[in-house]
């Protein structure tokens, strides 16, 4: 199938790197994978597997195990699944789960993400959880008879298509699709989630292709602050609650491909150490939706200014924040609630990878790195 035939194979087309080509056509791959859920006003469980009612039912917990760009997936998952599901979430990095002493939990449902399902260290924890007796496993994988999916009981197949770039873009946004799905079928069976709230929800899901669409016309402003940040020796990304995860993503970008030290920080914990690195030459990235902790944040970036620091903020439709000397802001055309994540991401993907053409860094071959990592 499509996933295993070699990068030649797969057209760039018009575009000059897979990542570019990968990055734009995410509004596709979600439209694709979220073809689970066409029509209707419910979410079945079945779209997990055949007996996927059973399992979920019975779920009193989950714990997500991943690498990479797939962990931070799982860490915005678990923002989803405690506060909409009611469901209390542990996100691990499966070279860490793999080699530690826990304590294993029959009713936790074990997912496991990854885009290539062959990472060694997810597949190996994903077999460790399995010897503890947790035998309720669900993959999130893109490809479909990858090592990972033969292991669980159930699946989810994201439908990105292949991913060659070495940074993931499509695979992620995609995974975080799968999660809003399995964050809802859990909230259902839950009975957290009312007929209209459920409507709603696969409303925003639906329309995910077009706000990634329209997002990614804005491309040309984020060109122009690559241009400024390709200079830079660091940078300094900055979130709060279920954007956290996205400012590590966005710092994760930066540092795979275009080579900056990049360092990610809940917002809340800059004054307990990384306030002391701000200064002009610190640019600092922040992510900044009108959500419920605007306000918190936009307090943490007053400490950034004070200090000489030089704001990119990726705010959007309702976030009131305004420009001025050293503050630049860029705001997305919708705001998008509990989905905001899968939006807020595409910027930064286009950050680095603009920031990565400046400096001429081999952007689908990083140095060092490897697309899929099959051994320890
Ligand atoms: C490598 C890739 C990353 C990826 C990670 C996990 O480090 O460069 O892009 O996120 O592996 O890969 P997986 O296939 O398990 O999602």
């Amino acid at each position: 199938h499509l996933s295993s035939l070699s990068a030649d194979a797969v057209e760039l087309g018009t575009y000059r790197h897979y990542m570019q080509k990968e990055i734009f056509e995410q509004p596709q791959a979600l439209g694709n994978t979220l073809e689970m859920i066409a029509g209707g006003n419910t979410i079945s469980p079945q779209v997990f597997g055949a007996h996927a009612g059973e399992i979920l039912g019975a779920t009193r917990r989950v714990l997500i195990i991943a690498c990479g760009t797939s962990f931070h997936a799982g860490l915005v998952a678990r923002y989803w699944l405690e506060s909409i599901a009611g469901i209390p979430c542990v996100v691990e990095i499966a070279s860490e789960y793999r080699y530690r002493e826990s304590v294993p939990d029959a009713d936790t449902l074990v997912v496991v993400i990854s885009q290539s399902g062959e990472t060694a260290d997810t597949l190996a924890a994903l077999k460790h959880a399995k010897s503890l007796g947790m035998g309720k496993t669900l993959a999130i994988c893109n490809v479909p008879e990858s090592a990972i999916v033969r292991e669980t009981a159930l699946r989810f197949i994201t439908r990105a298509g292949p991913e060659i770039g070495v940074a993931s873009t499509k695979a992620f946004t995609t995974q975080l699709a799968a999660l809003a799905m399995l964050t809802l079928s859990l909230a259902k069976l839950n009975g957290r989630l009312s007929d209209e709230d459920e409507a709603r929800y696969l409303t925003a899901l639906r329309h995910l292709p077009v706000a990634v669409g329209k997002v990614l016309e804005l491309e040309p402003q984020i060109e122009q602050w690559a241009q400024r940040f390709a200079s830079k020796q660091h940078a300094l990304f900055l979130g709060r609650g279920r954007h956290w995860p996205i400012a590590m993503e966005g710092a994760l970008k930066l540092k795979e491909i275009s080579y900056i030290h990049a360092e990610s920080y809940a917002a809340g914990e800059l004054k307990h150490g990384p306030l002391a690195l701000v200064d002009k030459d610190m640019p600092v990235i922040a992510v900044a939706p009108a959500d419920e902790l605007l306000e918190k944040l936009k307090s943490n970036l007053q400490e950034v200014r004070a200090r000489g620091g030089e704001l990119y903020v990726f705010a959007d439709a309702g976030s009131a924040i305004e420009e001025s000397e050293g503050v630049h802001i860029l705001h997305m055309p919708e705001h998008y609630g509990m989905l905001s994540p899968v939006l807020h991401v595409i910027p930064l993907q286009l950050l680095s990878y603009h920031a990565a053409l400046v400096k001429g860094t081999d952007v689908d071959k990083p140095r060092n790195l490897a697309k899929s990592v099959t051994v320890e």
